[in-house]
This record gives C-alpha cells, structure tokens and sequence, in this order.
C-alpha cells in the first residue's frame, strides 16, 4: 500500500459546549493515546515528557509563541537556561506542536497493513528523533569499533535526514575531536538542508563556542534563540506519574517480556533459574 501523503483533511467534532470544531486529521490522530504512546516509543521521547506541551509551559508565554511561531515558520531553534527551568519540556512542546502539522499519515487499517508494511516503515521514518547531544556522540565513537555493526554513514544519514530532531543538552559531553567533527557533519546538513532541529542547552551560545566547538555555536546562532529564565521546576516537589506515564512503563515491560520470551519458559509462580547444564531448576527464594 503506498502512503498517502495528501493534504490533510478536517473534519468536525464538538467542542465542550457542543459548539462544532473543525479539526485536521493530524490532529484528531495525536489526540488518539494510543497514537501518542506509539509515537513516544518510536520518537525515544522520555516518559517524562509525553505530555509536555507548549499549551502547558506555564510562565513563558512570550517563549512559548516564539518557539511555536518558529515551528511553523520552518525554523531551527535554541533554548538555554539552567537546570529546571523547563527547555526539554519546551524542546518537546515544539516536537508535539510540529506533529500536529506534520504528522505522517498512513491510510488505517486497510486489509493486510502490519507493524511490518512498507507504509508503516515510511510513516517512521518520517517521525521526529528526540536524542540527547552526547548520546549522539557516543554513537559516533561506537562506529569507530572494528567490531561494530553501526556505520558512522549510517548515524549520519539517521540524524542529519530526519524531518525533525531534538539534540537535548548539548555541552554535557565534549567528544573526541574526530566525534565532534562527524557531528559537525549531522549539524551543517541539518542547517544547510534547512531541516528544523532543537538545541537545549545549559550555556549559552559564547561558552558553546569555548566549551565544545566554534561551528556548532555558529549554527546555533542561526537558530531562533530562547531563553527560558523561570524557576527550577524540579523543586517545586514530586509529580505523581500520570496514567499515560504509567501506561508507558507497563508497555516497556510488556516489550522487555515480549523480548526475553523465546529465551524463558513461563513457569509459573516459583522461581526458576537455569544450572550449569542449562537445565531449569527451582531457584531458593531471597526473602
Ligand atoms: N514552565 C514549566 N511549566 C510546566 N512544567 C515545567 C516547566 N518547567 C519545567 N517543567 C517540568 O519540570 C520538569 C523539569 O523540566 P525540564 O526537564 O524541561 O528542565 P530542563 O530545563 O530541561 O533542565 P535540565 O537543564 O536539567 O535538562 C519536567 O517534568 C517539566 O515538564
Ligand atoms: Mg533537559
């Protein structure tokens, strides 16, 4: 099945007090929880920030139109401040608020689409990376192994194509020299192609340049560059995690069990280990 990639089209729901509104399908498709859990787990947006919004980036109502004024406009952008104070919510608001205008549609449910049907493949690829900067750089290095699978290409061509990626906390971790200068590379693709990208960041532009590379904070300087100055949020107490939250970690535990499966036998409710022979025994129980 080929992916339809039309414009999309609206249609009408009610609002609260029964007033129709008009809405994409883009939208009506990210108000979907189910959509939105898939997406997190495709996109690797910490469970934390799955319902970050701009709507509810509370204190930075300036910020907030500037970094959605740059999303629509096809900009890349820049937010620094220190710790707290809310520039992974803000760098995920905007991702949420690109998929509300972007968001790949695939036709549903036609006979025979599986997790494995090209459309499905076509629809992921064209979804949001959210990473942080050193993962990225440990990546690179990794490639640098004669024993690896990854090729440095290949981590290229993954970061510097997608249609929109989050570089969280950038300066955290420095890289060596030959790292820094391939992700120089994803950097320069991503600005020259024009393909939008968000940089948090604790520095700002002048210690980018002296703490990790001149050229990064040159391309950082052309981005729209926010400023989130609040309080740290993360003092503000404990959040309970949120049904969605939990739903999140309930299907990461259902995957990790998918993916040890062929591994173990269920067995059911004593606890079994495997000998030196291979064989399941009957573990003693620790408490
Ligand atoms: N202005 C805000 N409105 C609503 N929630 C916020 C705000 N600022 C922070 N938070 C919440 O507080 C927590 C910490 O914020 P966040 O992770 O965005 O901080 P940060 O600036 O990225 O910090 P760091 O520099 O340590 O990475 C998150 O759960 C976030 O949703
Ligand atoms: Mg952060």
């Amino acid at each position: 099945m080929e992916p339809t990639n039309q414009a999309p089209q609206t249609t009408q729901t009610a609002n609260s007090s029964g007033q129709p509104v008009a809405k994409s399908l883009r939208v009506l498709a990210l108000e979907q929880p189910d959509n939105i859990k898939r997406i997190v787990h495709v996109v690797g947006l910490p469970f934390d920030l799955a319902e970050s919004r701009l709507d509810n980036l509370i204190g930075y109502d300036d910020e907030r139109k500037e970094i959605a004024n740059a999303v629509r406009t096809g900009q890349s952008i820049f937010l620094h401040g220190r710790p707290g104070r809310g520039k992974s919510h803000a760098a995920a608001g905007a991702m949420w608020f690109w998929l509300r205008r972007n968001l790949p549609l695939v036709e549903p449910l036609q006979p025979g689409v599986t997790q494995n049907s090209p459309a499905v493949d076509f629809a992921q690829a064209r979804l949001p990376i959210w990473t942080r900067f050193s993962k990225v750089l440990r990546e690179i290095q990794s490639t640098y192994k004669a024993e690896s699978s990854a090729s440095t290409d290949g981590v290229v061509a993954r970061y510097a194509k997608a249609p929109f990626v989050v570089f969280d906390d950038l300066g955290t971790e420095k890289g060596s020299d030959w790292a820094l200068q391939v992700m120089n590379e994803i950097v320069e693709e991503r600005s020259g192609f024009m393909r939008p990208t968000v940089y948090t960041s604790n520095f700002d532009l002048v210690e980018i340049g002296d703490k990790i590379d001149h050229r990064i904070r040159s391309r950082c300087g052309r981005c729209c560059r926010v400023e989130l100055k609040g309080t740290d949020y993360r003092l503000n107490g404990r959040r309970e995690p949120s049904k969605l939250m939990q739903e999140l970690l309930e299907d990461e535990r259902r995957a990790v069990a998918e993916s040890i499966k062929p591994k173990f036998r269920m067995l059911g409710e004593k606890k079994w280990t495997l000998d030196e022979n291979g064989t399941f025994v009957e573990k003693p129980s620790d408490y």
